[in-house]
């Protein structure tokens, strides 16, 4: 038994314990990679949150995605010259960038250098064994670990957890659901090529930092028009005309929407009236309503992640964190395509929640504080 399995069966009850005991070790059958969604039967994945995977349609048999692009990525539909121009400025930054400069995958633009600890070489720069394919994870993560939507906040993770995760993508026992959202690609070929050394450091890093500005979270019938950049949502108008009909959308907190990755601007999530209340009597009450698995005990998610959701042991922490990224997390428990040493602890909570469910539940929990 692995010590942290030790650890989690010292605090967990014996009866989930003997679960996680059994389940640590499964049969070759059940830690092979997921199967691919070709695989599956498409009507599997109808009640997939698509909105939380950033994406308008269901994926189809045979999709994929390759790995994103690296380097200083010029846009073809603008001069040059203009990308070239250092005109960016973010109010009560020293400093001044270029246009490139926010496409630069192996230097990432720091606006308040006073304002964070040194970053490690790999937070800045990326992975030295990737060489010209090198992407700082603070590129996608942010300088402050807050991360974006459509990848994974990671500000005060503990390290253990952290470097579990990257074990994980690594192994080839984390995928998206999605297999067309290119960025998870991009971070288990990240995974495969850092070092103990440059894993540990951004771990390290990454636990101390706060991951500020918290999110602003707004119930809401109603939403502005939105488009998807990426697999990002972005408003096209301020005024709030479409139905958010039982989703969580995620946008960038001001500064008319303008992406030039200032620190002090976060984003903000309109959930569903009356979706935290909802969402904390689900928590409080264990998983759902539906039945308990035979064998299995419906705790609630404070038994395991602490009474706050500030985290506990192996468990990390989940309050305020992007409520797209922990539904996105609940339903790819639920699916198999996270099945990392610790994830049979998650699979039957998951598997006993419904989209609407895991919805309020995220509500809820990114309203934390
Ligand atoms: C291309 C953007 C990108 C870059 C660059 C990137 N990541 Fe990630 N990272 C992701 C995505 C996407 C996920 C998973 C999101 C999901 O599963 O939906 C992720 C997830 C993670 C997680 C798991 C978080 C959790 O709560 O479980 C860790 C840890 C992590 N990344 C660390 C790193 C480190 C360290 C680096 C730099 C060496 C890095 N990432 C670079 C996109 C990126
Ligand atoms: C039996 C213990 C247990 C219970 C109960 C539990 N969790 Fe977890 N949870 C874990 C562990 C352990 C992990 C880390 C899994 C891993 O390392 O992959 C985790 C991971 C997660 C993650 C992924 C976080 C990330 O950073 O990617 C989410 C989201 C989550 N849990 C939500 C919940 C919610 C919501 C509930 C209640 C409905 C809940 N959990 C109940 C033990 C539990």
């Amino acid at each position: 038994m692995s010590r942290t399995l030790m650890f989690v069966c010292l605090w967990m009850a014996a009866s989930t314990c003997a679960q996680a005991d059994q389940t640590s070790n499964p049969p070759q059958a059940d830690v092979r990679s997921p199967a691919p969604p070709s695989a599956r039967a498409s009507d599997a994945l109808a009640d997939m949150p698509l909105w939380a995977y950033g994406i308008a349609t269901l994926p189809q048999p045979g999709d994929t995605a390759k790995p994103q692009g690296w380097g200083r990525q010029f846009n073809p539909a603008m001069s040059r010259d203009d990308q070239l121009r250092p005109v960016l400025h973010v109010a009560g930054s020293p400093r001044t960038y270029a246009p490139i400069d926010l496409n630069d995958w192996a230097n990432v633009v720091d606006w308040f250098p006073d304002e964070h600890a040194p970053m490690p070489e790999v937070v800045q720069h990326g992975s030295a064994a990737l060489g010209e394919r090198r992407r700082a994870c603070a590129f996608c993560h942010r300088i402050s670990g807050g991360g974006r939507p459509e990848n994974a906040p990671i500000a005060g993770l503990p390290v253990e957890y952290f470097l579990r995760q990257l074990e994980d993508f690594r192994s080839g026992r984390r995928h998206s659901t999605d297999p067309r959202k290119p960025n998870v690609p991009t971070m288990i070929e990240i995974a495969r090529a850092i070092s103990p050394d440059e894993a540990r450091a951004a771990a390290e890093y990454y636990a101390k930092q706060s991951g500020a500005p918290r999110i602003r979270i707004v119930e809401s019938d109603r939403v502005p028009p939105l488009r998807l950049r990426g697999n990002l949502f972005v408003a096209t108008s301020q005024e709030r005309t479409e139905p958010l009909a039982d989703r969580i959308v995620e946008l960038l907190d001001g500064e008319n929407e303008q992406f030039n990755d200032n620190p002090h601007v976060g984003y903000m999530a309109y959930v569903p009236r009356g979706g935290i209340e909802r969402g904390r009597a689900l928590v409080a009450a264990g998983t759902s309503g539906a039945p308990a698995a035979a064998g299995t005990t419906a705790q609630p998610c404070t038994a395991c992640h602490g009474t706050e959701l500030h985290g506990l042991g192996p468990a990390p922490p989940l309050a305020g964190r992007s409520p797209s990224y922990l539904v996105r997390q609940l339903y790819d428990f639920k699916t198999g395509s996270r099945v990392g040493s610790l994830a049979p602890l998650m699979k039957p909570v998951a598997s006993r929640l419904t989209t609407q469910q895991m919805t309020d539940i995220a509500a809820y929990i990114a309203s934390l504080p």
